[in-house]
């Protein structure tokens, strides 16, 4: 993994809300850029794919791609190379979100195709089995979000401690070098400590972050909580 990204991990997912889309999408890279100056948290975002490289001029904080093509270069119109993504500045990026789900074979290529590159993959899942099945296929993180949680404010780490813990069991079994983060939901510290004292390595974080009155202040107190929980 690149040295740039470590654990515990916060990273943020910007999707394709306007409020974290272009001169929005700088703004916001800035404060996570400052939160992980002043709490020395590893705070990394997911950006737009034409945001990853002007944002990657501006701050040092670990970059990751939403999503990555199981290709290898060649005639694949509208695709997206792991090897551009990388060379845009990004050091990592999301495989199989529950909004960009790819198929099992798919999601293999994808984890090696960005190993290949250098990129640090993070597959997501939506339980227990399907975060086995990935484990599997050695990807450097497994992110588990149940989907019927995304963006509901309920948090997977409260609403659904056994997915959790049971993602957690099953995949270090696996292979316990696999980083293991949950996400949906997550708005407050209190979800962000709940998913440490499972046995997580962090969160992964899109509206309770995009869409707050004051990013800055809701990702410092995840910071302290990831910390001290
Ligand atoms: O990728 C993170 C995401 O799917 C969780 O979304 O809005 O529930 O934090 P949200």
């Amino acid at each position: 993994m690149p040295s740039k990204i470590n654990t515990p991990l916060i990273l943020v997912n910007f999707k394709t809300y306007r409020e974290a889309s272009g001169d929005n999408a700088a703004r916001l890279a800035r404060i996570i850029e400052k939160v992980r100056r002043q709490t020395g948290v590893c705070v990394g975002l997911a950006p737009q794919f034409v945001d990853i490289a002007p944002i990657a001029q501006i701050v040092s904080a670990p970059i990751f791609a939403q999503h990555v093509d199981p290709i290898d270069g060649g005639s694949f119109t509208g695709h997206v190379l792991p090897q551009s993504i990388r060379a845009a500045g990004a050091v990592g990026t999301l495989i199989n979100h529950s909004e960009r789900r790819l198929r099992l074979a798919d999601i293999d290529t994808a984890i090696q195709q960005s190993r290949k590159v250098g990129l640090t993959s993070v597959v997501c899942t939506n339980n227990q089995a399907v975060s086995a099945a990935v484990a599997a296929l050695k990807p450097d993180m497994i992110a588990v979000e149940p989907p019927e949680l995304i963006g509901t404010g309920v948090p997977v780490s409260q609403a659904q401690p056994r997915v959790v813990e049971d993602t957690v069991k099953a995949v270090k079994q696996m292979d316990p070098n696999i980083i293991v983060l949950c996400g949906a939901g997550i708005t407050k510290a209190d979800d962000v400590a709940a998913a440490m004292k499972l046995g997580t390595e962090g969160v992964l974080v899109a509206s309770g972050v995009v869409k707050a009155k004051d990013p800055f202040k809701v990702l410092s107190r995840f910071a302290e909580r990831l910390t001290t929980h």
